[in-house]
């Protein structure tokens, strides 16, 4: 095989990986370079995208890092002109951003659930009309949305991250249905219990004590109690469904929910 013979399932194409700098899209990040598709890993913590996106160059890949605030439109406007201009019109899109404080209904601020809304569901909608027109020019497209056990049924320990990750469901049909007549699919994907930060840490955008996080020997024999197939998931599995997701192999699949739990939600 010469070296410019194209290999691997993603061969040629472009792909805007939100949140790429995190444990899941930088699970995405790695396995769509790897399948030969060139990948601008986004996320707000700018060191944590430029990391995964140096790993991905050192194992011979073609990766860019972009600071974005998925909430802020004219960022995803850089972002997307920074793609086209380096690596090509976006092929693929995949909303992986999030962010949850897991408090109760009557405890959840007003600011709290607009936060979890605006990085969720807005980042993802204002992320959909920015990256559109540059996959019309690259021919066809495949958005991918981050679901949640909170997509299938009450759940992620907060109101709005159930509304959230709800809307996600509609926000995905919507795409799908618009988009269909430019050769553009939407999917979401749906993981039960992942063992990353988001559930682990006390970050930022997803703070956890000692009460909810995984780290507490209860939460984590509870989720693993959960989950019928015997364990937490792990990055990696989930972005092997974003992968498949991404594929022809899905050709036919819009509009719908693939869910990669461990059946956890059943
Ligand atoms: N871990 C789980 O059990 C689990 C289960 C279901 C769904 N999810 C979803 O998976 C997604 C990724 O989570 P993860 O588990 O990889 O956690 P993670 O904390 O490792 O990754 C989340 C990433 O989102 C980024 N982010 C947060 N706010 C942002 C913003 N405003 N703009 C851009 N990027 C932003 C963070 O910097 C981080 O890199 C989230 O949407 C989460 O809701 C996680």
């Amino acid at each position: 095989m010469t070296t410019t013979e194209p290999k691997g399932r993603l061969f040629g194409k472009v792909a805007i990986i939100t949140g790429g700098g995190g444990a899941i899209g930088g699970a995405q990040a790695r396995l769509f370079a790897t399948e030969g598709s060139a990948v601008c890993v986004a996320d707000n913590r700018f060191e944590a995208a430029e990391t995964v996106a140096a790993e991905i160059t050192k194992a011979g890949g073609r990766a860019i890092a972009v600071e974005l605030d998925v909430r802020n439109a004219a960022a995803w406007g850089d972002a997307v002109a920074r793609t086209e201009a380096e690596i090509g019109p976006v092929s693929l899109l995949c909303n992986n951003a999030g962010a949850n404080f897991r408090v109760g209904f009557e405890e959840q601020t007003e600011d709290q659930f607009r936060l979890i809304m605006e990085v969720g569901l807005n980042g993802a909608f204002i992320g959909i009309k920015a990256v559109v027109p540059s996959m019309r020019k690259a021919g066809s497209g495949v958005i991918l949305n981050m679901g949640s056990l909170a997509s299938i049924r009450l759940g992620g320990g907060s109101p709005a991250y159930a509304a959230q990750k709800m809307g996600m469901v509609g926000l995905t049909r919507s795409a799908a249905q618009s988009f269909a007549k430019d050769n553009i699919r939407c999917v979401i994907i749906s993981p039960g219990h992942v063992d990353t930060p988001f559930i682990r840490g006390n970050n930022e955008h997803s703070p956890n004590s000692w009460e909810t996080s995984i780290d507490n020997p209860e939460n984590f024999e509870r989720r693993l109690k959960a989950t019928p197939l015997g364990r937490l998931q792990r990055p990696e599995d989930i972005a092997n469904a974003f992968m498949f997701a991404a594929t022809d192999d899905a050709a036919m699949i819009t509009g719908s929910m693939i869910t990669v739990d461990g059946g956890a939600g059943m």
